[in-house]
């Protein structure tokens, strides 16, 4: 069971008022809030070693370097992948999807498969594959009710040489059948990409288990600074793939003529690094274990219930995806037809520092399709409680009698 007490004192903005009022932090699903371990282990790299890694070999440099294979090691183990040499360290999810995508050797008339419910990171670059190399996308549409359909999957499958899905979608909190459809890509000679940004804060991922080929992930949702991301990649594929960014670092030698380019992840991480950045993570996916992913989704499916019940009664609202809380992990996101749910947002806010997203979660795809305007998005972590659900619960009623 989650400790509320304690957990809440490691993150010290929920002991800041705004006018009086707690910050009812909802909005997790775009940026997690972050622990005081991570931002301290971070300020201890800047005042204690703050040297390049990988490079000097002077004590401060040492120490750089080995804080940074930690990290990578902690990765690994965090999501069982074989080793640390398939973690490449990136800035988000948007860079390790666009590493993949810039350097997987894809050509005219390839096929790559996505989902209808992707976010932006995961529809343009291959959208631009397609004018930029004539390769061929195509979107698997999900049922009527949402769902994922396999059988669609089975036959749009054959011939394609990439799968490219949300593991757990940002507008619905919904999450595909991760483990089948890797399955039938392999049975049919495509490989998978998992954009795991939502689900990786939130439940066990296991690549091995998953026998998924990359899986791209950011830290600023999973406790993690800014500017943090990971792509997976099993190490054979990475020793395949070409870098799209290349420089400082990435190569074992140069001349004026040629170079001899590092084996992976080295290869894919051209430039200094975060150093700060990427040792926070490392705390932040300590952190995460310790709490423990059942414990974080009992939690938030216990808060999302309270949340979906009561906004089932009021006629006006209806919510994207299933009724069915438990299939949501932390998101429930919800729309009044014909309103402009920002103009919600923001009455939240004011009325009661309620902290919410609206709009429409970069997956503008979806809602063009359905000529929904937009909606408003609560997403909750292991460290909300059931008195923030009822102050929400409380305000979204007064706001419905407003409007
Ligand atoms: N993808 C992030 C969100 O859903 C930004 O808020």
């Amino acid at each position: 069971m989650i400790d509320e007490v304690k957990i809440r004192k490691d993150f010290p903005i929920f002991d800041k008022n705004i006018n009086g009022k707690p910050v009812v932090y909802f909005d997790s699903a775009c940026m997690s809030l972050k622990p005081r371990q991570v931002v301290e282990a971070m300020s201890e790299y800047y005042f204690d070693y703050p040297a390049c890694a990988g490079r000097s070999s002077h004590r401060l440099g040492e120490m750089a370097t080995k804080k940074i294979k930690e990290t990578r090691q902690s990765v690994a183990q965090f999501i069982n992948a074989k080793s640390e040499k398939e973690i490449v360290f990136t800035r988000n999810t948007t860079e390790s999807i666009n590493l993949v995508a810039n350097s997987f050797d894809l050509k005219a008339g390839d096929l790559v498969l996505t989902t209808d419910k992707e976010h932006n990171s995961n529809l343009i670059p291959w959208q631009l594959l397609s004018k930029r190399k004539s390769i061929r996308h195509e979107i698997v549409k999900s049922k009527e009710d949402g769902e994922f359909d396999v059988e669609l999957f089975k036959e749009m499958v054959k011939g394609a040489k990439l799968v490219s899905m949300v593991h757990r979608s940002n507008l619905d909190g919904t999450a595909i059948p991760a483990k089948e459809i890797i399955k039938i890509a392999h049975e049919n000679g495509a490989l998978v990409l998992l954009d795991a940004a939502q689900s990786i804060p939130h439940q066990k991922v296991d690549v091995k288990d998953l026998d998924v080929d990359f899986l791209a992930f950011s830290g600023h949702k999973m406790l993690g600074p800014t500017g943090t991301g990971v792509l997976y990649g099993k190490y054979k594929l990475l020793e395949e793939l070409e870098p799209f960014l290349v420089g400082g670092d990435t190569v074992e030698y140069s001349t004026y003529k040629e170079y001899k380019m590092l084996l992976p992840p080295e290869k894919f991480e051209a430039g200094l690094q975060d150093y700060a950045g990427i040792i926070g993570l490392g705390v932040a996916v300590k952190y995460l274990q310790l709490v423990g992913f059942d414990d974080i989704q009992d939690h938030e499916f216990k808060l999302n219930r309270y949340i979906t019940e009561e906004l089932i009664k009021i006629p006006r609202i209806k919510i994207i995806g299933p009724t069915n809380s438990a299939l949501r992990s932390g998101i429930i996101s919800f729309y009044i037809e014909g309103l402009n749910m920002n103009q919600f947002a923001v009455m939240l806010d004011s009325m009661s520092n309620v902290m919410i997203r609206s709009g429409r979660h970069c997956v503008h795809s979806w809602f063009d399709a359905r000529g929904i305007i937009n909606s408003a998005r609560v997403s909750l972590y292991f460290y909300n409680t059931m008195k923030e659900a009822k102050i929400f619960v409380e305000s979204i009623n007064k706001i419905i009698k407003i409007i």
